[in-house]
């Protein structure tokens, strides 16, 4: 199957640092004239982002919690990634399932395989055909220490379910995000998200061009 689009995610704990970057990425795609979807998950549907508010804010089990962003996930590929890489877009997708891995995964503790089988259910080839599972071309990984996350976000807003979780269950989901990382090395480009503003972008942008997607 001919994919000409280009599917780039964006990952890290809360309080990483990535938001600033996604805007940037977007305006330099889109002055080298590519077409840029950004998204965000849980949500870029109207059912996904339904679900997305449920997820952040009604108390529930891991497992409700982890069937409900897949089954947002499922929507958001069908509706929105899918058509828009056969269209050749660049999709920017904050957060995709390596959230998933770490969050319920590394943070809630919930089995990698179970985990595994909602990926391969929700991101197999169009139509039961053959080939690899839809996966991201690039995922920015904003990697920074637990304690130094904690301490941006403790300046932000009212925290969601997850914002609101102590330092072990970051340094579980940090840990998860690593493994996960590891079984991906040319996916993953992991970025030291504790530098300057300016050295991150500068990582994401060479990272980018790298792959050929800007000059
Ligand atoms: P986030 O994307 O960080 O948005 P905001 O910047 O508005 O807070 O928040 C989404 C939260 O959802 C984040 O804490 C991680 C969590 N999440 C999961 O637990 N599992 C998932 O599969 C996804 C996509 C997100």
């Amino acid at each position: 199957m001919i994919r000409p689009g280009v599917f780039i995610s964006f990952e890290g704990i809360d309080g990483a640092g990535k938001s600033s970057h996604i805007g940037s990425l977007r305006e330099r795609l889109e002055s080298a004239g590519r077409t840029v979807v950004g998204t965000r998950e849980p949500g870029g549907t109207p059912l996904a982002e339904a679900l997305r508010e449920l997820v952040l804010h009604e108390r529930m089990d891991a497992l409700s919690e982890a069937l409900l962003v897949f089954a947002a996930r499922r929507d958001h590929v069908q509706q929105v990634i899918r058509p828009a890489l056969a269209r050749g877009d660049v999709v920017l997708c904050d957060r995709f399932t390596d959230s998933s891995f770490a969050y319920q995964g590394g943070g809630r503790g919930l089995s990698v395989d179970m985990l595994r089988s909602l990926e391969q259910w929700v991101q197999q080839p169009a139509d039961g055909a053959d080939g690899p599972l839809l996966q991201p071309d690039l995922t920015l990984w904003f990697d920074v220490p637990p304690a130094v996350a904690a301490a941006r976000l403790a300046v932000a807003r009212s925290p969601d379910r997850f914002e609101a979780q102590d330092l072990g269950f970051f340094t579980r989901v940090a840990q998860a995000y690593a493994q996960r990382a590891a079984l991906s090395p040319h996916r993953f480009e992991r970025i030291d998200a504790q530098r300057p503003l300016a050295q991150v972008w500068a990582t994401i942008e060479s990272a980018v061009r790298q792959r050929g997607w800007i000059a």
